[in-house]
């Protein structure tokens, strides 16, 4: 019997890595397409990789003739929020128009049913404390605007009966695949958790930017789900689809708020080391609480954070920061 095939772009990054290997899990051939710009080519393990740009027609084009996939994961783009700001027009052109081409092939070649990794970034500042998905979406930064345009785009495809899609906007994603097969690998690394794990090991300094934030603590709260737990809904959303399911728009998040101080006590408790952060100036962009409401999800794809807890989290990131990054083999 052959596999179905799911086309999964961004498949070698780090969402988009952790996804495959829960497609293969399910039974699906995952085939990643990936520019490897960001992408590990070592982190492509249960299909083949296609090293291509979104925005090279004929590969993609030949991506789909070849696999004849049955759905779209989409996580390729560019995700640093600050960077976005210093370089909108890459960002529009990298994430805006390579998702325009990706539905462009898509339609070309009767795919229909899409994924796509949208982002809390859509909502910006919040007006309530946990988030649900009818909250207005006011980006703080182009890359949040960016995906707010591609989910305008999926809509505009689906309303002229193009496609069926399911946008997942989630929160902090972080961890790593418990087997320690995959890790965060960011080049520069800009998240929170691993850049707090590499100094409790003194790989580097820790800064915590704003400690006069209306939190517990002054510093900000977010909300962190486990990359494991996101492949999951991912797989989930796409079989949704498949069963010939309607589109979905939903957060996924754990619904649980760690400031960053408690981010690195925690750290320090699991790695038994001391953390001395400098204190710097806020980082623009950054706001002071950001929770999930992930009710939808929950019901919508009979999906739960399992392994979301935040030790878990934390474990599952310092087990891959030593595999792949502190002491890379
Ligand atoms: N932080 C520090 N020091 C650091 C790095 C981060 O204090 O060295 C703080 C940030 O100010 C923020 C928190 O840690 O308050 C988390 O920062 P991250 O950069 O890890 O994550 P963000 O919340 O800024 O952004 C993440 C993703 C975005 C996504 C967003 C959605 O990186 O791509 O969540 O909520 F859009």
């Amino acid at each position: 019997m052959s596999l179905e095939t799911i086309l999964v772009t961004g498949g070698a990054g780090f969402v988009g890595s952790h996804a495959c290997k829960a497609l293969a899990a399910a039974g699906y051939l995952p085939v990643s397409y990936d520019n490897l710009s960001n992408g590990h080519q070592d982190a492509v393990k249960w299909g083949p990789l296609i090293t291509a740009d979104l925005l090279d027609q004929s590969a993609l084009a030949a991506a789909f003739t070849a696999y004849k996939p049955c759905a779209v994961m989409h996580f390729a783009g560019l995700i640093e929020a600050g960077l976005s700001v210093r370089e909108p027009a890459r960002f529009e052109r990298q994430n805006v128009a390579g998702s325009a081409a990706l539905l462009a092939a898509m339609q070309a070649h009767q795919v229909n049913k899409l994924v796509f990794s949208s982002s809390a970034a859509v909502y910006g500042a919040p007006q309530q404390v946990t988030i649900t998905e009818d909250h207005p979406r006011q980006p703080a930064n182009p890359y949040g605007q960016n995906k707010a345009d591609i989910e305008d785009l999926l809509t505009g495809a689906s309303e002229q009966g193009a496609l069926r899609f399911c946008a997942l906007r989630y929160f902090n994603a972080a961890g790593a695949d418990p087997d320690g097969e995959l890790g965060e690998r960011h080049d520069p690394e800009t998240h929170l958790i691993p850049l707090v794990i590499q100094a409790a090991f003194g790989h580097r300094p820790l800064a915590i930017y704003g400690t006069d934030y209306e939190t517990v603590d002054g510093t900000c709260v977010r909300d962190y789900v486990h990359v494991s737990d996101l492949a999951d809904a991912h797989v989930a959303a796409v079989q949704r689809l498949l069963a010939g399911g309607p589109n979905l728009v939903a957060n996924l998040g754990s619904g649980d708020g760690y400031s960053v101080q408690q981010i690195i006590a925690a750290t320090e408790r699991l790695t038994g080391q001391t953390i001395n952060p400098l204190h710097a100036a806020r980082r623009q962009g950054d706001v002071a609480h950001l929770v999930a409401n992930s009710a939808l999800a929950e019901a919508s794809l009979a999906w739960q954070a399992t392994r979301s807890s935040l030790d878990q989290i934390i474990s599952d990131a310092i087990a891959a920061q030593k595999r792949f990054v502190i002491q890379p083999q």
